[in-house]
């Protein structure tokens, strides 16, 4: 198409053939040029349609506020979430500045951010009150520059999360924990009554003994003081010695006597066992929230066994193995309510057994002092191993167990710096092991 007109026409001023071929040749390229042109524009075009399909569900999904503004603040976009907050469809937000919905130290607050972001280049967050027609409501908005190809900032992408729902959700969340720390206190106490009520029961049981003793001694004491009284009575009336003999012999008051001694000796021996349990439970009361100090792990057990059994009523047998003494630092009267929850929960194991046995084994591991302690009951299930010590876990019927004994127990040892978990590899019943530090034995 270069060449100049008398190249193109022969000399009678007809086409040359060549040059036709050379132009339609020509045509025929651009068409197919355009064709291929418009197949792209048309590709081009669908993806765009796509995409603008996209960025509306996107727009109109969302439950953000997405606000997408030029540089001077004019709205040219924004989420269906926005406006329904603010109360106005999309097509007449078109116009509309975004300060608009902002007012006063507000709005002079998210402009001077947002003017901020598309200077530097730089994102932004802040927090402003949005006007909507309920009232004011917080947002925290992400402020995103918007830049050209020339990295120069032509507006701003601002995603908005409105914070008064997310405080309300939070404060009613705050509030059920409240709620569920005080049932949990509540569940807490009650677990603590529980194991008072039994400790009460043992004690009942136990000074009822050394009471009904010091009873029945000063029973007899009552009985010999009148035989003394009617004797002494013919002394002072001036009875005859044969008289007296004869009535000595009447009343036995030789054996009387003798009865008499065994009888103080019987009420003293009482008192002094109801004086013991006093000050047993006074210990336990007093070590309960007292300072970490060295003491007998077996001893403890001893004591918190016996009283389990004495208010279980069960024909219990205690096996004691390793050393008599095995010292360990603690709080015990704390440790003491581990042991007597770990005992309880074996006598409840084993009811209805014949020979419930449980077998202590304690000792020193190093730095360590431990107890194992071993029931011959069902033993505790593979599948619920993992849970026992969860708090209100239980396998017991409504109102024979909260399922705090174990979770309370595993807590106060942990306090301690020590564990109680369950043994490893045991055949038959269920034993639990507690490790304490080792205490100072002397
Ligand atoms: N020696 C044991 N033998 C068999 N199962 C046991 C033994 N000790 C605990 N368990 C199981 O672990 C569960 C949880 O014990 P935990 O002491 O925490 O609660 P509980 O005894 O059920 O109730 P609570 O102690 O609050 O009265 C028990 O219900 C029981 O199923
Ligand atoms: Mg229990």
């Amino acid at each position: 198409m270069q060449q100049k007109p008398e190249h193109i026409l022969g000399q009678g001023g007809e086409l040359n053939d060549a040059v036709w071929l050379d132009v339609l040749e020509a045509v025929d390229k651009t068409y197919a040029d355009l064709v291929e042109y418009q197949e792209k524009l048309e590709t081009r075009n669908n993806e765009l349609q796509a995409l603008r399909r996209f960025l509306g569900s996107i727009l109109a999904s969302i439950s953000d506020y997405l606000v997408v503004v030029e540089r001077d603040g004019q709205i040219s976009n924004a989420s269906a979430s926005f406006c329904k907050a603010v109360g106005l469809e999309r097509a007449l937000l078109d116009g509309h500045g975004v300060a608009e919905f902002f007012d006063g130290a507000e709005r002079d607050k998210l402009m001077s951010a947002m003017r901020d972001a598309i200077q530097r280049r730089e994102e932004a967050t802040v927090e402003a009150l949005l006007t909507t027609p309920a009232g004011r409501d917080p947002v925290e908005f992400r402020i995103a520059p918007r830049l050209d190809r020339r990295r120069k900032g032509i507006g701003a992408v601002l995603t908005g999360r409105p914070l008064g729902e997310l405080r309300r959700a939070y404060s009613e969340l705050e509030e059920s924990h409240h709620q569920l720390k005080e049932t949990q206190s509540q569940l807490v106490r009650n677990e603590k009554l529980a194991s008072l009520g039994r400790l009460l029961a043992g004690v009942a049981h136990e000074l009822n003994n050394p009471i009904s003793f010091v009873y029945a001694n000063t029973h007899s004491l009552e009985k010999y003081a009148s035989r003394f009284e009617t004797y002494f009575e013919r002394v002072q009336a001036g009875a005859s010695r044969d008289e007296l003999i004869a009535l000595r012999a009447e009343l036995k008051l030789d054996r009387a006597v003798t009865n008499l001694r065994d009888a103080v000796q019987g009420a003293r021996d009482g008192a002094e066992r109801v004086r013991d349990i006093v000050e047993d439970l006074r210990r336990l009361s007093a070590e309960g929230s007292g300072e970490m100090l060295s003491f007998d792990l077996v001893e403890c057990a001893r004591v918190a066994a016996n009283w389990v059994r004495r208010g279980s009523k069960t024909a219990l047998t205690l096996n004691f193995q390793g050393p008599a003494v095995v010292m360990a630092i603690g709080r015990p009267g704390h440790i003491q309510q581990v042991l007597m929850n770990l005992v309880q929960n074996a006598v409840d194991a084993m009811a209805g057994q014949d020979d419930p046995t449980i077998t202590f084994q304690a000792g020193y591991e190093g730095d360590t002092a431990f107890l194992g302690l071993r029931d011959n009951g069902p033993g505790i299930p593979a599948e619920i191993a993992q849970t026992i010590f969860d708090p209100f876990f239980t396998t017991k019927d409504v109102g024979q167990g909260t399922g705090l004994g174990l979770s309370i127990s595993h807590k106060i040892v942990e306090e301690h710096g020590g564990t109680l978990a369950l043994c490893e590899q045991i055949t038959d019943g269920a034993c639990f092991r507690i490790t304490l530090k080792r205490g100072d034995d002397g």
